[in-house]
């Protein structure tokens, strides 16, 4: 079965594992035994592994690499299987740093080597790597023959869980690459799963935090793998699975049914190869998921009309990016869309901004009158995306997820314990505008917020801890290494600042319209009006459910009238500011 196995320890206990997998089939697996979080807030038990691997015909591919920490590990381990000039193609199942980490090091060395990967995923390249390469996007049902059998088919899985997930089947061998998906964060030298009972629990934690959130995407990844016959999936974490893959697809399709059912969805249909569609829909998939509402994104011109019928019966929201008029079976799947959109269900509408977009308005109106409700303003789109437009579209995806949510939210707010939320109720804080901008010029963006729940949180260093909520515009800004001015503002001269950004403002809208502001020097605007500032930088953001905790260091502040006092928010209740 292992016909080469190398262990190479470091102090560090950071190991690698080469070994062959299946016929012309080789795993790298590099093995970070003490890795104790993933994503901020994931705690690990077990460590966890990046596993890479080679497919060899008469060309040669190389699926996914590993985390830049195995840099010197693994590069020489792949220099040991193959010859990295005769190497032809670098398939990238999705953008995550932590398979993908070494990419730039792959093509310093390989300049010649084609990436294959989902259009978003080379879109995310351009700027990760920083030099010019090779590419080739591939999309569901695309196929890349590396000859002796090996012709490579790609299953698109977007969400699992990245926006831009591809996994790779390889019917000579039929084993699927999945990088993410069914994988867990479980480290050890077996390479397969033997012993399912000891891999469970790692299993299943690592299903609710990575693939659970987007469920539906999983069960519309578990319909596209219905095809093939697999033997083995070769994940990108942990073990391989080849003695019980059946039962974790099991798993798989028996939770993410379970959770599918009790969570409300928002389908964006848009034409991955027409206009700008993809990069919007990304943006605004981003704002409905802010709000903890799924978002699944469909390309119109791939889908026949029983599979839109079924996405718009199981949707609570619907957003379409307008098809090419040339496009026969996306304007097919409008009528359909239209005919099965019902009056509880929310609706926004964007321009794709391609030569040929089918015109909006009509369409608009068609859907007005069936009842639904439209979250948004059309989004219309006539130049290449900016950031200001990313901004808007996250906004609007927000505002339709928030509407979606709204009973909820009601509920949470009631369910709270009468005595207790008197009790909570009186903590009180002061009130402060949080002002942010990132950028310079006609690429900057800029936002705003009124927040009680702030405070002062280390005096060396200087640090302030606001609590926001996961679904707040401002929210974008506010990530490691962002800037930000916090400005106080003042007893008897609070309330026009308040109302202001109390205001509900659309998606996009300049909020400091009609505000005095000047700049700070870490480039957020300051309140003219307020009573004193301070200029803080992101250092570190903690999952709090509904809101992040941000700590930020305090750099600079100035008040502007010594005998200014800060404006106190008294409360009654605590189940709200
Ligand atoms: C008195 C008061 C204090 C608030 N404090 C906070 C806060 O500390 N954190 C927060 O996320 N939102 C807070 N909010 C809510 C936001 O200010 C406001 O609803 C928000 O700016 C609107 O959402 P958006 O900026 O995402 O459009 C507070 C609201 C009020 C009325």
């Amino acid at each position: 079965m292992i016909l080469l196995q190398e262990r190479l320890r470091s102090p560090s206990r950071l190991t690698l594992q080469t070994v062959e997998i299946a016929p012309d089939t080789t795993a790298i697996r590099s093995l970070d035994w003490d890795r104790d979080r993933f994503d901020i807030e994931f705690e690990l038990q077990n460590g966890t592994t990046y596993n890479s691997f080679i497919v060899r015909g008469d060309k040669i591919a190389l699926i996914d690499t590993s985390h830049q920490k195995f840099r010197d590990l693994y590069m020489d381990a792949l220099r040991g299987q193959v010859d990295l000039s005769t190497l032809d193609y670098l398939i990238v199942s999705h953008t995550e740093p932590d398979h993908s980490g070494l990419v730039a090091d792959v093509l310093a060395l390989a300049p010649q080597v084609i990436v294959v990967g989902a259009k978003v995923a080379i879109q995310f390249l351009e700027n990760m790597v920083h030099r010019p390469f090779h590419s080739q996007v591939v999309k569901q049902g695309d196929c890349l023959d590396l000859g002796q059998g090996h012709e490579l088919e790609f299953i698109s899985a977007p969400n699992l869980h990245w926006p831009d997930t591809i996994f790779t089947f390889d019917p000579k061998t039929q084993t699927l690459f999945t990088c993410d998906a069914f994988g867990m964060h479980y480290c050890d030298d077996h390479v397969y799963d033997e012993v399912p009972q000891i891999l469970e629990a790692d299993f299943k934690t690592y299903y609710d935090c990575l693939m659970g959130p987007n469920a539906r995407s999983v069960l519309a990844a578990l319909k596209r793998m219905e095809p093939l016959t697999v033997e083995m999936i070769a994940t990108g974490h942990g073990p391989l699975l080849k003695h019980h893959h059946a039962d974790w697809v099991n798993c798989y399709r028996q939770w993410s049914a379970a959770q599918a059912s009790t969570e409300p969805i928002v389908t964006v249909f848009y034409s991955e190869d027409y206009g700008y569609s993809h990069l919007i829909a990304q943006q605004i998939g981003i704002g409905i998921t802010k709000t903890g509402v799924e978002a699944e994104l469909v390309d119109l011109s791939e889908l026949d009309q029983q599979d839109v019928r079924d996405l718009v019966n199981t949707a609570a929201g619907i957003a379409i990016g307008m098809p090419s008029q040339t496009d026969a079976v996306a304007q097919t799947n409008l009528s359909t869309i239209l005919a099965a959109a019902h009056a509880k269900q929310a609706i926004g509408f964007f321009e794709s901004g391609g030569d040929q977009d089918e015109p909006l308005y009509p369409l608009r109106n068609k859907f007005r009158e069936v009842g639904v409700t439209e979250l948004f303003p059309p989004i219309l789109v006539k130049e290449p995306p900016t950031v200001a437009l990313n901004q808007c579209c996250e906004e609007a995806g927000t505002d339709l997820g928030q509407w979606l949510t709204r009973d909820r939210t009601v509920k949470q707010i009631k369910a709270i314990d009468t005595e207790l939320e008197r009790a909570l109720g009186r903590l009180s804080g002061g009130l402060y505008i949080i002002t942010a901008r990132k950028g310079t010029h006609d690429k900057a963006i800029a936002s705003a917020m009124l927040a009680s729940w702030v405070t002062q949180a280390s005096l060396s260093p200087l640090g302030v801890a606001i609590a926001v909520a996961k679904d707040r515009a401002i929210e974008a800004l506010l990530h490691c290494g962002d800037r930000f001015v916090l400005n106080v503002l003042e007893e008897n001269n609070y309330q026009p600042l308040m109302r202001h950004f109390l205001k509900r403002f659309p998606p996009g809208a300049d909020r400091f319209a009609g505000v005095k502001t000047y700049d700070a020097s870490n480039g957020s605007p300051i309140l003219a009006d307020a009573l004193a500032y301070m200029e803080c930088e992101v250092t570190s953001r903690m999952d709090c459910g509904d809101h992040w905790v941000i700590y930020s260091s305090v750099q600079a502040g100035r008040v502007a009238k010594a005998q200014g006092i800060t404006a106190v928010h008294h409360r009654k209740v605590g189940n709200h500011y």
